[in-house]
């Protein structure tokens, strides 16, 4: 569906993290963030965006040993890096299912290692590098309230 897709150019990690937080106040109550995109796109940098308006945290890096950090109350926002994970074994011995159906928002970095276990009913973000920064592409799949389209194309 082309109208549950909007991508818009990012010149600045503090763009990125604007519209991360655009799409965290619209994305519905337990919901996956799947997040797409070489080394140094932006994902650990919209996830930031993500804590800040979901669980109010400033201090987000991304999970190294720990595979799964969990933020705010509840807590409000897991946030899952699968990047060490390359071997589908050791990524179906994580039972992400059981955090995927939590009534958190999820957010997943390297979300394509696990794409065989991802919810139909997602956000997609994918994130590419270019001479100007970063292309950001928002896919709500039904995951994100009506309107976010253009809120996100509004904000900042
Ligand atoms: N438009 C942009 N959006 C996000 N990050 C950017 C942008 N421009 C430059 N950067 C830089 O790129 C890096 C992105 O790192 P990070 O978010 O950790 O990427 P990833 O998690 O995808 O590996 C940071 O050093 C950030 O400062
Ligand atoms: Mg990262």
């Amino acid at each position: 569906m082309m109208d549950d897709a909007v991508t818009l150019l990012s010149e600045s990690p503090d763009t990125t993290k604007r519209i991360a937080m655009c799409v965290a106040t619209h994305v519905r109550p337990g919901k996956v963030i799947a997040l797409r995109g070489d080394l140094g796109a932006g994902k650990t940098c919209f996830v930031q965006g993500l804590a800040r308006v979901l669980a109010r945290e400033e201090d987000v890096h991304s999970p190294t040993f720990t595979i799964v950090n969990e933020y705010g109350d509840g807590p409000a926002l897991y946030h899952i890096d699968l990047y060490r994970l390359n071997d589908a074994e050791a990524i179906r011995d994580l039972a992400l299912e059981d955090v995927f159906d939590s009534p958190a928002i999820v957010a997943v970095e390297w979300a394509e290692r696990a794409e065989s276990m991802l919810p139909e009913k997602r956000v997609d973000i994918t994130f590419e590098h270019v001479n100007q920064g970063r292309m950001i592409t928002v896919r709500g799949h039904g995951a994100l309230d009506g309107g976010w389209q253009k809120a996100i194309q509004e904000r900042g």
